[in-house]
Formats: structure tokens, sequence, C-alpha cells
């Protein structure tokens, strides 16, 4: 069976992934702030390690968008050096990831897949 780590569970993205792996026959092992806080590398790669997954889904965010311009440290600690850290985890437990994006940074007007 395959073995699915989502990260920010408890958000809206998280919410409905959760829901919609709910009605297949994939295991999956619901993760947020409470469990494992994605700015704190050892600790997430530790609980990663113990799942062992197959597939990272990464909903963990720091979304508030005015709060990420008055608080720049954070936005930059969750949004950018959280999700490297999930890429880490990932990588260790030679696990695919999924991170999302948001419009706010790709608008979708490019008509075509986005490089690295
Ligand atoms: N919702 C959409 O329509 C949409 C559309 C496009 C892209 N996205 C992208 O999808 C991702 C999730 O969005 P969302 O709308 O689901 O946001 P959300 O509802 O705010 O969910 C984010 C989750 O991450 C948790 N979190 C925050 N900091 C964390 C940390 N350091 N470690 C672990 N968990 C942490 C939050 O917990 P707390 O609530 O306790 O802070 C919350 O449960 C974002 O990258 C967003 O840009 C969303």
């Amino acid at each position: 069976m395959h073995r699915v780590a989502i990260t920010g569970a408890d958000g809206m993205l998280g919410q409905d992934i959760v829901r919609m792996l709910t009605e297949t026959d994939v295991e999956i092992t619901q993760l947020d702030i409470n469990n494992v806080d994605i700015t704190e590398k050892n600790a997430l790669i530790e609980v990663i390690s113990d799942i062992s997954p197959h597939v990272i889904i990464n909903c963990a965010a720091y979304t508030n968008v005015d709060a990420c311009e008055s608080n720049r440290g954070t936005a930059f600690s969750v949004n950018a050096k959280g999700a490297g850290n999930v890429a880490a985890a990932a990588q260790k437990n030679h696990a695919m990831i999924i991170h999302t994006s948001t419009d706010y940074i790709f608008d979708g007007s490019k008509k075509g897949p986005y490089n690295e």
C-alpha cells in the first residue's frame, strides 16, 4: 500500500486532499504544526523517516499575504526554508514531493509548464 504524508494537513488545501485521498486505498498520515513544525528540520526528518512515505504532499504554509509582507522573516522561514526542509526529508526517504504554489506568484498567464 502506498503511504502518503501530508504536511499542513489541517489547512484548507490539506483537508481537501485528505478528503480526496480518503476515498482511495493509500495510507494517509496527517501532519500539522501540532505534530511537527516544518521549520524544524531535524524533527521533521525524524517524523517523516518514521512514516517512510512514498509521497509527501506539502500543504503547510504561512498564507496570510498581508502578514507575510510585515513578517518577512516568518514568511521566509516557513514558505522558503520550511518547504526546503520538506524537500530534504523527501530526499532522505526517497519520497516524491508534491508542493503547491500560489497564484500570487504564478498567475497562470504562462501558456505551459514552468521550469524548476
Ligand atoms: N486554498 C487555495 O485555494 C490555494 C490555491 C492555490 C495555492 N494554494 C497553496 O496551498 C498551500 C496551502 O494553502 P491553504 O489555503 O490550505 O492554507 P491554510 O489553510 O492556511 O493551511 C496552511 C496550513 O499550514 C499550517 N502551518 C503553518 N505554518 C506551519 C509550520 N511551520 N509547520 C507546519 N504547518 C504549518 C497551518 O497551521 P496554522 O493554521 O496553525 O498556522 C495550516 O494548517 C499554500 O502554499 C497556498 O499558497 C492554496
